[in-house]
């Protein structure tokens, strides 16, 4: 992209922006022509009928592989290769321990990939992958996850952020508190479950005398499994091409590349070209594609008499892997939340023989916000206040981390309107006040916040085409969420035309560079890069363009958007119906009322907070992964033993939003809505059952033998 210009923006009129443009991939998707990776077979694009390959993994936590037996599986028909770390290709760089597979004997946790059989079909390589004979020595290890022993500081937290934070002083503050609050919240292991699993093909070439490494995944981010892949594979970034025409899901499992794609990498490199296929199952994905660790927060809060806070400290403990370290950032929301003069956050890790932790939707936000929220109610009544009212009275003017102003904070104004709406002030303020027949009937809120972030290192290009269209092209992806409309909804806003004249390619490394579809940032990078090519090709080439010119430019860093502090918020209410005997609790009613900045197309918009809604719901009363406690790896490995929310648990949940258009945010107005719907909801849900019932239940799931 030698052309790329660096272009400052200028806010954009909403004239398509909000308004709710079907998605353009519906027609493609509902008559399943839309072609997903497993899909993609010998054609134009595929070069070649591609060998199935199946995943042989470790029976042992740690130790070493000292035999590998292949020689009933090489007999068995249909069985091409087995490749193992004593035939796989080495990796120019092995610093990454998750994917640095196949180049020792080390075994690292239970269900480690140890060997890939490739055959022509997916039947035989998996009878193949069963008759491999793996042999190992296995050494002492741990992999049971103890609060007590996370005592590790990690020298960062995910997203970069610092580890530990003091402001004042937390004990002094406590000390001089009228009321304190002083517990300990739990959340579960959970596990991303997109519709589509993890899925590669990839095969090699030879162009220009160079090795060339092209492949399909289901990703978050093409762009971003080049940038991890290439180095490792000892390749330039331009040798490797990825592709994900359509994804169905990704919940941020799908953000990292993982090692399953490495494996695929690898395996495809020995077969002279011919394209390799892999579809990680359901089971697998629970070992090999990342989860969110179970979480410990030690929350104390001591307010004055009148419920305004005087400290905050919140000490977030849970797992890491010996293979890779990551830190959920449990105690980040906390920094940002409330006013208070004394405050303190800390994060410590066990690190054990287990499988890599990573992203799944709102990491840290999700779990840390579980435990601040349902602390606050407690405090609410340890104070005799509407939770309403003591979050209103703890509102901090500036933001208590930075210290900056707020771009656009306005959490009251969700509460106040969540609350009409919900009919909150016929609530009764005691617990367990309302019975229905023989179900005790209660209500509950939450906040819920989530960084505005606009991620540096995305460029468009704009080519002006035939009759008055335009080509937009940029890497993004869309994994489900109407990204594609909603990019061509901004496309046609920048360039002053109607969305059908729009000609928008995403998907692919070979367009100009996008970020990962995660952090809530998809779309307002995308779209502050859009913006800025449209803006920069129209000053240079006017509104009635030749065909054929384009402009590929990246939106400038905008000096004014750093004077502030930029977050979504809201406010999420839960109706609760608990039984008398059983314990089993429903959700009649959930609605969540946010600030989000302008919403760009109100259809998809409300699908991904009511999404999220939803995922926070099924956090709240299902979602939980059990681990064997001998070898520390996830027993519940399938949609039979991992529950999610079904229809029949999803019953009144809406999501709202305030009329708005944060133009510092974005040029667009807008602010990202991927994950700020699964932040609180399951706070609202425990308090509102503590409300039907008079239990206050501090882990999730909040399960029905909680309650008799
Ligand atoms: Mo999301 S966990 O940032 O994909």
């Amino acid at each position: 992209m030698s052309d790329q210009v660096q272009h400052a923006t200028r806010p954009v009129e909403a004239v398509v922006m909000g308004t709710p443009v079907r998605r353009l991939d519906g027609r493609e998707k509902v008559t399943g022509q839309a072609r997903y990776t497993v899909e993609q077979s010998a054609g134009p694009e595929v070069p070649g009928d591609p060998l199935h390959l199946w995943l042989v993994t470790s029976t042992i936590a740690r130790g070493r592989v000292t035999a590998i037996d292949t020689s009933a599986a090489l007999d068995h028909a249909g069985v091409v290769a087995v490749v193992d770390h004593t035939n796989a290709p080495r990796l120019a760089d092995t610093a990454n321990g998750e994917l640095a597979i196949l180049q020792d004997d080390r075994v690292q946790f239970r269900g480690q990939i140890v060997a890939c059989v490739l055959a022509e079909t997916s039947e035989s390589a998996r009878e193949g992958a069963r008759l491999v004979r793996v042999v190992y020595a296995a050494e002492p290890h741990e992999a049971q996850f103890r609060a007590e022993d996370a005592t590790d500081r990690p020298d960062e937290v995910n997203g970069g952020m610092e580890t530990d934070t003091t402001d004042g002083d937390v004990e002094a503050g406590l000390a001089g508190a009228d009321v304190r609050v002083e517990q300990t919240y739990a959340t579960a292991y959970e596990h991303n479950n997109p519709l589509e699993p993890h899925a590669t093909v990839a095969w090699w070439e030879e162009a220009d005398g160079r090795p060339r490494l092209s492949m399909f995944d289901s990703t978050q981010g093409v762009h971003s499994v080049v940038s991890t892949l290439a180095p490792m594979l000892g390749l330039e970034p331009d040798q490797v091409r990825v592709r994900a025409p359509y994804v169905g899901g990704g919940f941020g499992s799908k953000g990292e590349a993982h090692a399953p794609v490495m494996a695929v990498c690898l395996a495809a490199r020995t077969t002279q070209g011919r394209p390799v296929r892999l579809a990680v199952t359901r089971q697998q994905m629970f070992d090999l594609t990342g989860y969110r660790t179970a979480t410990v927060s030690r929350v104390r809060l001591g307010a004055r008499a009148d419920g305004t806070l005087l400290a905050i400290d919140h000490q977030a403990l849970s797992q890491t892997s010996r293979a890779r370290e990551f830190a959920e950032q449990t105690a980040v929301p906390a920094r940002t939340m409330y006013a208070a003069p004394h405050r303190r956050t800390s994060h410590r890790l066990s690190r054990l023989d287990v499988a890599v932790p990573s992203w799944m939707r709102a990491p840290g936000e999700m779990p840390g916000m579980h435990a601040q929220e349902v602390a606050m109610d407690e405090l609410a009544e340890a104070c005799g206040l509407d939770p309403i009212e003591l979050r209103v009275r703890n509102e901090p003017a500036t933001d208590p981390e930075t210290g900056k102003p707020w771009g656009d904070r306005r959490l009251v104004e969700c509460l106040h309107r969540g609350a009409e709406a919900f009919g909150w002030a016929e609530r009764p303020r005691e617990p367990r006040a309302t019975a229905d027949g023989e179900w005790w009937v209660g209500t509950g809120v939450a906040s819920a916040t989530y960084p505005a972030s606009v991620a540096p290192g995305n460029a468009a290009r704009v080519t002006a085409l035939a009759d008055g269209r335009y080509g937009v092209a940029i890497g993004a992806v869309d994994i489900g969420t109407g990204a594609r409309t909603v990019l061509a909804q901004i496309a046609a806003d920048a360039l002053g035309c109607p969305v059908e004249a729009i000609d928008l390619e995403i998907a692919d490394s070979s367009l100009p560079a996008a970020t990962v579809a995660g952090g809530s940032s998809g779309t307002t990078s995308w779209g502050s890069a859009i913006v800025a090519s449209a803006q920069r090709f129209r000053a240079d080439h006017g509104d009635t363009p030749d065909p054929g010119v384009h402009t590929v430019a990246a939106a400038a860093e905008d000096s004014t958007r750093a004077d502030y502090a930029h977050h979504s918020f809201g406010a999420v209410f839960a109706e609760v119906r608990v039984h008398r005997y059983t314990g089993e609790i429903r959700v009649p009613r959930l609605h969540g009322a946010y600030a989000v900045g302008r919403v760009l197309n109100p259809a998809t918009a409300h699908s991904q907070l009511v999404g999220g809604l939803v995922m926070g719901l099924s956090a709240a009363l299902f979602e939980q992964t059990h681990r064997d406690p001998r070898f520390g790896h996830f027993v519940t490995q399938d949609l039979a033993t991992y529950h999610v929310a079904t229809h029949a648990d999803v019953l009144d949940v809406d999501a709202t939003w305030l009329d708005d258009a944060d133009l510092v945010a974005t040029p667009m107005g807008a602010r990202g809505i991927g994950e700020i719907g699964i932040v609180g909801t399951s706070a609202a849900i425990a308090n509102a059952a503590y409300h039907a019932t008079g239990v206050r239940v501090r882990s999730i799931p909040v399960t029905a033998d909680r309650f008799i």
